[in-house]
């Protein structure tokens, strides 16, 4: 999060900054400001332990800003950490504003560039239907929150065929103090139990989960990705604009203007002081997950979600 700046010059050189870290009150030029943050996101993932020598890193790709620039992130890691990454790209059909495709090509043109060949899942090849289909069966629950789960399910699937050992993605700290807020709101309890930057392997059922950016503000993220000239898809989902979540992440934004640096404290509070208290209730969670009786996937009924939800959706004709 920072405030542009003109006439002062940069922390670490004579440049020109062009702004201030609001929350460390740093002022930076655009050569040490891409460096700050490269550093921080190490920093990030050195600090919570989330990748070792010899990881196979499953990296789910959007096309947005911070998947597009967490995969520029790794690749600059890559000879440091000694990891291997397999970028993914999940094509769900979204046919409107032609979302889907446009993605799909921006994600191989990011990968081809950096020399990495993209695993492409489409939805509607591999089960039958598309997030077009979900939206005209007008289910109950948020079209949003169903692609959510169609994503869990596919990131998660692939992690078992193709035998790695961690899945990245590009969560950010505005989305982490957005998650928060929500389930603080609905008390949800359970969800919250599992917040954190790195989920830990469950044997069989999840790999290790990580989120490089999780302590990264989202407009950080925006101001690397302009510095570095990154190709990404700069429009919102034609399916979120009512998203609930968004008017969320308004909030946050509105509360770091009053207090810079609060979602920071927040989101790091949450996990350092809160999250150990409920444990218990993680505990009590995992030991319900057994496997889906359909997909034989996780899950803590007897079919899962994603299992329901494509029975659902198989009852309807397109
Ligand atoms: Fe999933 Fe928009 S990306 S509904
Ligand atoms: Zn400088
Ligand atoms: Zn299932």
């Amino acid at each position: 999060m920072g405030v542009r700046m003109s006439s002062k010059s940069c922390r670490f050189c004579s440049k020109p900054a062009i702004l201030r870290i609001r929350y460390s009150g740093l002022l930076v030029c655009k050569k040490h400001f891409i460096e700050y943050f490269e550093k921080r996101v190490f920093r990030t993932i050195q600090k919570y332990k989330m990748i070792r020598e010899g990881d196979k890193v499953l990296l789910g790709l959007s096309g947005g800003k911070d998947s597009i620039a967490l995969l520029h992130i790794f690749t600059n890691l890559q000879n440091t950490l000694k990891f291997e990454i397999l970028p993914l790209f999940i094509d769900l059909g979204i046919q409107l504003n032609n979302y889907s495709q446009v993605s799909s090509e921006i994600v191989k043109r990011n990968c081809k560039k950096l020399g990495l060949d993209v695993i492409i899942v489409k939805i509607k090849d591999e089960y039958g239907f598309s997030i077009d289909n979900v939206s005209a069966k007008k289910l109950r629950r948020p079209i949003c929150s169903v692609c959510g789960l169609i994503k869990r399910y596919v990131l998660n699937r692939k992690t078992l065929e193709l035998s790695v050992n961690k899945v990245a993605t590009g969560h950010n700290l505005n989305d982490e103090a957005t998650f928060l807020l929500q389930n603080i709101i609905n008390t949800d309890v359970d969800l919250l139990s599992k917040f954190g930057p790195i989920q830990p392997t469950l044997e069989g059922l999840f790999v290790s989960r990580i989120k490089p950016f999780f302590e990264t503000y989202e407009d950080d993220i925006s101001l690397y990705a302009t510095l570095k000239n990154l190709e990404y898809v700069d429009t919102t989902c034609p399916y979120a604009k009512d998203a609930s979540t968004l008017q969320l992440k308004t909030i946050i934004a509105n509360l770091e203007n009053i207090r810079p640096g609060a979602a920071l404290a927040m989101v790091k509070g949450f996990y350092k002081k809160i999250k150990p208290l409920l444990q218990s209730i993680r505990e009590e969670r995992e030991e319900k997950i057994t496997k889906c009786k359909i997909c034989g996937m996780p899950t803590s009924m007897e079919i899962c979600s994603f299992c329901r939800l494509r029975d659902r959706i198989a009852k309807t004709n397109f």
